[in-house]
């Protein structure tokens, strides 16, 4: 065959030797032991807690004005860096759900969900040999992209005993030196720990110090369990430091609409736009439309926040029993627990991707490992339910599938 193709991969993907990694990655892993389980027992039925989205569809009235907009014939145009309008829902939406009331039109842009917002950011700020400083484990695309442009990542990991929160005083100035991104992400996948007001102001304090440009990640902010959703902007200076992204992702079920906006100060968001301008030319009219009718309604969240607290309550009573030392998250839907040593039957296991596909082949239970600050499982939430009756047969099913495996801690 001739290589035409694979000899001129770039480098940053592996160059020709792009696809022959033989490794097999954690979500193929998974995938791999989910199809296994649904072939040695196809009368089990599989528990899918390893989902990173919504069960449920976006609400009737997005719906409606989706359906609305998008045969009318204004709305079939390129819609570029995004819609004023859309840019005034996101205002409202600041000011109503996180009390912010400075921002500006010139503070807010939209992207096509939060995933590109964050491949786009290194393009504004990293040079070759720039730092990104991550916390792990975490959503990785910002770290990825600071690698595709030459640069490098530091890893922050976020353990128990320091409350899932990065240690920021000891980063090593070398480090700190070259560091341009620091990027953080509260509620916090996979931990589901929140941030608080306190948190926030040690994170600009540090970013101010170090001349650091903080990209915090509210995929979740408004998924709380406790208290009120939180923005870094509630904090004194924060708008000189540090950029926000909100998602409709997960705040309103429209994880495949691809709707999302960044919020900062001009100087961030002029880059934005500029990367954004040449990567794409805007999310479709009609589903921007749409995206003001769910900012304008945020109540809806509340709907969505009441079942999760309703499942979690169930999730973590079952896993307590079965001897898991499960707490109830203070937000996102994931929650997060240490995996078990192994079984009274013998299995052992030495790091969670192993307790992951043990629970799949067993029990026909997914779930999703992290080994990155110690092994951990995480559970979600968003599991298919379509009544309160299912939802407690379901968390009744995953309580007996665990207890029969009989795991020691
Ligand atoms: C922490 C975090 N950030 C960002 C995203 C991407 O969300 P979006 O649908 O807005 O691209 C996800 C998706 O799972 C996530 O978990």
């Amino acid at each position: 065959m001739n290589n035409i193709i694979q000899n001129n991969i770039a480098n940053r993907l592996g160059g020709k030797d792009f696809g022959k990694n033989t490794g097999i990655y954690k979500f193929a892993k998974i995938k791999k032991a989910k199809q296994e389980a649904m072939e040695i027992h196809p009368d089990r039925k599989i528990i899918d807690l390893g989902v990173g989205e919504p069960d449920w569809p976006a609400d009737q009235i997005i719906v409606d004005r989706l359906k609305d907009e998008c045969s009318k014939p204004e709305n079939r145009f390129y819609s570029d860096n995004g819609l004023p309008e859309f840019r005034k829902a996101c205002l409202k939406y600041m000011l109503t759900v996180y009390g912010i009331d400075f921002l500006t039109e010139k503070n807010v842009m939209h992207g096509l969900g939060s995933k590109p917002i964050l491949a786009m950011l290194p393009l504004c700020f990293i040079n070759p040999g720039d730092i990104a400083l991550m916390t792990v484990p975490g959503y990785p695309v910002l770290g990825t992209y600071t690698k595709y442009l030459g640069g490098r990542v530091y890893n922050l990991p976020l353990l128990e005993e320091n409350n899932f929160y990065p240690v920021l005083d000891k980063i090593p100035d070398d480090v700190l030196e070259k560091a341009k991104m620091l990027y953080i992400n509260y509620p916090n996948n996979p931990t589901g720990q929140v941030a608080t007001n306190d948190f926030y102001k040690d994170v600009v304090d540090f970013a101010r110090k170090n001349q650091i440009v903080i990209i915090s990640d509210a995929a979740y902010a408004s998924l709380v369990y406790e208290g009120s959703p939180l923005s870094i902007f509630s904090v004194d200076g924060a708008l000189d430091a540090a950029i926000e992204i909100h998602s409709l992702s997960k705040a309103f079920n429209m994880t495949g609409w691809r709707l999302a906006f960044i919020a900062g100060n001009e100087q961030a968001v002029k880059p934005y736009g500029t990367v954004k301008d040449n990567t794409d030319s805007g999310q479709f009219r009609a589903i921007q439309k749409a995206g003001c009718t769910a900012l304008e309604h945020p109540e809806i969240t509340q709907g969505t926040i009441k079942k999760y607290s309703r499942r979690f309550d169930m999730l973590v009573t079952a896993l307590t029993e079965v001897g898991f030392k499960a707490n109830k998250p203070k937000g996102s839907f994931y929650c997060y627990v240490p995996i078990p040593k192994g079984t009274k039957s013998g299995a052992v296991f030495n790091t969670a991707e192993e307790a992951a596909e043990y629970l799949i082949q067993e029990s026909s239970i997914i779930t999703v490992p992290w080994d990155d600050a110690g092994s951990y499982l995480r559970f979600s939430v968003t599991f298919e339910a379509d009544t309160e009756e299912d939802e407690k047969k379901i968390i009744n099913d995953i309580k007996k599938r665990l207890k029969g495996l009989e795991l020691e801690f």
